[in-house]
């Protein structure tokens, strides 16, 4: 009851981590609305073809929604446990956030079975199509075109910007599974200490790179090294998925439609992933089988 790393660990949690974690979610929206004064929305520059290219499958719309919404939810119930007591309680009152926390609670808890299912499926259906490859090359160096307003560089099913998001979803979202894992089974794990003693075999000393007390760690250090790591990723892939939405939603005409229904209009298809469409293209003797011809209106 009355050791001290408890009390250091709650002034880590209300001081460094709350401002610094706050402070990345608002530079990230600053950096995307500047973005968006700067650069505008990604049109499709020729234009609407009104003809629809199938792009992704039922299964793959539903586990990028599984995994989507599930991810909004963990979002939200999570930062209430970061965030609600500073800025939410002054604005409810503590009847109202009290019982709402604990619901938020119970969501998170259920909540993260869905998304690790979403993930493990998001997973093995993109992950060949998400291997690097000298195209990726091509398109860095243009800056995914996302800078000049006419020239677009050739990608595959998934461009290099892309393939960034899936990876960093995949690592980020593993490593959020595996301690929230922890800390829903508590005093069961001992992953910093395991972790740490694996990095000591090659020579690197990380508990003292990050200026921690060294390894072995007590159960109760390990619980609190565990969710303050869990609340470091989560915002970091809060920032990378606030790009990825707002490139899916706003930012990029015609983007939207390739999870919400399926097809995409062919000149956006042409321009964001010329080399995919030659392949859909040459893979059916009957062009019309892979574009869903619709009338141009
Ligand atoms: C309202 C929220 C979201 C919207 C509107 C959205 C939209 C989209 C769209 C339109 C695509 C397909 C892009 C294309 O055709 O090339 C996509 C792909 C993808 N989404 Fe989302 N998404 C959302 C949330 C999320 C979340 C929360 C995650 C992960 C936790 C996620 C993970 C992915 C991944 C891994 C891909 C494939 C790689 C990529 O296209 O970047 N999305 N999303």
């Amino acid at each position: 009851m009355i050791q001290s790393q408890g009390e250091d660990w709650r002034l880590y949690r209300q001081g460094p981590t709350h401002d610094y974690l706050g402070y990345a979610m608002l530079a990230t929206l600053v950096l995307l609305a500047l973005f968006m004064a700067i650069r505008g929305r990604i049109k499709v520059e020729h234009g609407m073809s009104g003809i629809k290219i199938k792009r992704f499958s039922t299964l793959e719309r539903m586990s990028h929604w599984l995994m989507a919404l599930s991810f909004i939810i963990l979002g939200i119930s999570g930062l209430n446990v970061t965030f609600g007591r500073s800025l939410i309680l002054p604005l409810v009152g503590k009847d109202f956030l009290g019982p709402m926390s604990g619901y938020l609670k119970a969501a998170h808890n259920y909540t993260a079975f869905a998304f690790m299912l979403g993930l493990a499926i998001a997973f093995v259906l993109w992950v060949v199509h998400n291997i690097p490859d000298r195209t990726d090359l091509n398109w860095l160096a243009k800056g995914g075109g996302l800078l000049s307003k006419s020239s677009h560089p050739p990608a595959k099913k998934f461009n290099a910007g892309q393939k960034v998001i899936f990876w960093g979803v995949m690592v980020l979202g593993l490593s959020l599974s595996v301690s929230g894992w922890a800390l829903l089974f508590p005093f069961e794990h001992s992953l910093f200490s395991d972790t740490f003693a694996l990095f000591s075999y090659v020579g690197i000393d990380v508990a003292h790179i990050l200026g921690l007390p060294e390894a072995p760690y007590s159960a109760i250090q390990e619980q609190q090294l565990n969710s303050a790591w869990h609340g470091i990723i989560a915002v970091v892939m809060i920032c990378l998925i606030f790009a990825h939405i707002y490139i899916g939603t706003i930012g990029m005409e015609g983007a939207f439609d390739a999870m919400g229904s399926g097809e995409v209009d062919l000149n956006w298809a042409r321009e964001h992933h010329s080399i995919w469409v030659d392949e859909v293209m040459s893979e059916k003797t009957d062009p019309a089988d892979a574009a869903v011809a619709a009338p141009a209106e």
